[in-house]
């Protein structure tokens, strides 16, 4: 099977979680680009309706009104009902590296602020420790990326500015330092690190915000729903 392919089965099987009335948060990414595509032909033939979305992105929103998938915003609709989006790595907590197209920030607004959080991958994406595979995304302001960079590598990172000599620019008009850790001990206790520091807009550690993950392999499909008593405490 090819990696589309993969990415695709993942991408079907969460759209079946979708109900017609509800908001949908849609991710960035190749993967849940499939997601967005499905939806869009579930609404047109009438599977669907009445779905409102809430874009992670620019590139999404343009992609999505391309397809005539009505959207909404978080004015509008402070609270949604499902998300899907895509990762770069995920642990065996369903800790999450996010960020590898840039639109961690908004992600993880959009993740906080969604009842069910479905996280999509093929298999290449799992390892035991978030950062084996992927150097951590950090977005930070322009005027700090100097200081910040320093202050990460202070952390134990190797740190890059993404785009080196014409900076990539995020939404919101903020660069990205990609940092490559060591794989990472202790996820949490990094992401409150980087969560305390002035200049960091938000990071790719997306901790205990992923209610769902869908893994597509070769041999097959699965769906892991996390279940946490606490769950519900830290959910709109
Ligand atoms: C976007 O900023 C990222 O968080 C993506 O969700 C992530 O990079 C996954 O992208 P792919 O589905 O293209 O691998």
């Amino acid at each position: 099977m090819s990696m589309d392919a993969l990415k695709k089965a993942a991408a079907h099987r969460a759209v079946e979680f979708i109900q017609s009335n509800t908001v949908v948060g849609l991710g960035h990414g190749s993967t849940t680009a499939f997601a967005i595509e499905k939806l869009a032909s579930l609404l047109q033939s009438g599977e669907l309706e009445d779905i409102v979305a809430i874009p992670c992105s620019l590139e999404v929103e343009a992609h999505a009104r391309r397809l005539g998938i009505p959207l909404t915003t978080l004015e509008d609709h402070p609270r949604i009902d499902l998300t899907i989006d895509g990762a770069d790595e995920v642990d065996p907590e369903m800790n999450l590296i996010k960020g590898g197209g840039g639109a961690l920030l908004r992600e993880k607004i959009v993740a906080c602020a969604s009842q069910r959080e479905i996280i999509i991958v093929d298999e290449s994406k799992l390892s035991e420790k978030l950062g084996t595979h992927f150097a951590l995304p950090v977005e930070v302001v322009p005027f700090a990326w100097t200081v910040e960079k320093r202050f990460i590598e202070g952390l134990g990172a190797e740190v890059t500015r993404r785009g080196g000599h014409t900076p990539f620019l995020t939404d919101q008009r903020n660069v990205i330092l990609d940092c490559r850790f060591p794989p990472i001990s202790d996820a949490p206790r990094l992401a409150l690190l980087l969560n305390n520091r002035a200049g960091v807009v938000e990071h790719g550690l997306f901790i205990d915000l992923a209610t769902d993950l869908i893994v597509a392999s070769a041999s097959g499909v699965r769906h892991v729903r996390k279940v946490e008593e606490s769950m519900d405490t830290k959910r709109p």
